[in-house]
């Protein structure tokens, strides 16, 4: 596990104090892909270069598997870093050197033997199955093919976690997602914990079991992704989740509505793909209101579907209410208008 305990940093820039992370406490579970969400500045890669202490903390201890890294004297800090593994936005790879000497940079630093150095680095080109494109050098390689080097490079010393600072901002969706594919099979298949940090809410939907919000150096929401897609608390993480939920209903679809009041209108959002139909069936049946579909979607988030499904309801408002309750009691989220009910 990885703990960040009452963790400031602070800046001093030409006078003034820049708070770039302020009294952050927050818990990375071992094993678990944890995602870090935030607008520019928010802090995320302040926190996350914490990790390996890149930068030193102004306050606070960074704790991982019960080792207080702030604590550690330069030699252990070197020896710890071995386990911490690290991919970039833009790469960072050695320009002159080529593929395989790109990835067999942290083997030759530990002074790994010849040998040995060629069986990882064979085993590694496979795992990024870029074999053919051993003695290429990084300008003959796609932005994707990039970035499996530099994960390849990453991975080389068996770390046992692995940081991402925007490791697919500079890449296409085909490629993004065929990235953060590979970084699933890493963490499922070898147990690493992946630290991500971005602002695409889609990275934290397909890969991330955790995930912060962060807003001027503070976590502002923490908790699975489903429970955090689902029950967004902070005006900030509603604004990211809007970019891949729709939360509103689509304006040409209220404007085709026969009745166009809007306080008619209820999202409703249902957890898991089956209980849908059923509870909304018994909502018609139970109740003397009318209720139309009118419009529902689903979205898969880290392999639990969330449905939505705008609604409207007419007739008398204490049926309406009535109904509504039992939809809540049945596990549904009801929301009015973008109102929270
Ligand atoms: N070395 C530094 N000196 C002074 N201020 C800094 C330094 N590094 C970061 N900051 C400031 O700290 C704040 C947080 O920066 P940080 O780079 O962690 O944000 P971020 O969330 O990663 O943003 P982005 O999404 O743009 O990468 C910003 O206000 C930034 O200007
Ligand atoms: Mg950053």
């Amino acid at each position: 596990m990885i703990e960040f305990k009452d963790i400031s940093k602070h800046y001093e820039l030409k006078g003034q104090t820049i708070r770039a992370l302020d009294q952050i406490n927050l818990e990375i579970p071992e094993g678990s892909i944890f995602g870090i969400i935030g607008y520019s500045g928010a802090g995320k890669s302040t926190l996350i270069r914490l990790i390996n202490l890149l930068e030193r903390p102004t306050q606070g201890q960074v704790i991982i598997n019960q080792k207080d890294f702030t604590a550690l004297d330069a030699r252990s800090l070197r020896q710890e870093r071995a386990n911490i593994g690290m991919i970039f936005q833009h790469f960072n790879l050695l320009q002159t050197k080529t593929v395989a000497a790109n990835i067999e940079i942290p083997l030759k630093l530990l002074g790994i033997s010849k040998a040995e150095r060629e069986k990882r680095l064979n085993e590694l080109l496979d795992f990024i199955d870029l074999k053919h494109k051993k003695d290429a050098f990084p300008d003959e390689l796609s932005g994707g093919q990039k970035q499996r080097v530099g994960i390849a490079r990453a991975l080389a010393n068996h770390p046992k976690i692995l940081l991402c600072d925007e490791a697919t901002s500079a890449l296409d969706p085909q490629t993004t997602k065929s990235v953060l594919a590979l970084l699933k099979k890493i963490n499922q298949e070898q147990g690493i914990t992946i630290v991500m940090v971005t602002h695409e809410m889609d990275v934290i939907e397909t890969v991330c079991d955790y995930v912060a919000v962060m807003e001027q150096g503070k976590v502002i929401e923490t908790g699975s992704t489903i429970d955090i897609f689902s029950r967004p608390q902070h005006p900030t993480t509603k604004n990211f989740i809007q970019t891949v939920l729709q939360q509103q209903l689509p304006v040409n679809i209220l404007n085709n509505l026969e009745n166009q009041n809007h306080n008619s209108i209820y999202c409703l959002q249902f957890l898991g793909k089956s209980a849908q139909e059923t509870v909304v069936q018994a909502v018609i049946k139970k109740f003397d209101i009318s209720l139309n579909i009118v419009f529902a979607n689903m979205t898969e988030i880290n392999g639990t579907v969330i449905g939505q499904m705008f609604i409207q309801l007419l007739g008398d408002p204490a049926i309406i209410q009535q109904a509504i309750e039992f939809l809540q009691q049945n596990g549904v989220e009801v929301e009015q208008s973008g109102v929270q009910l």
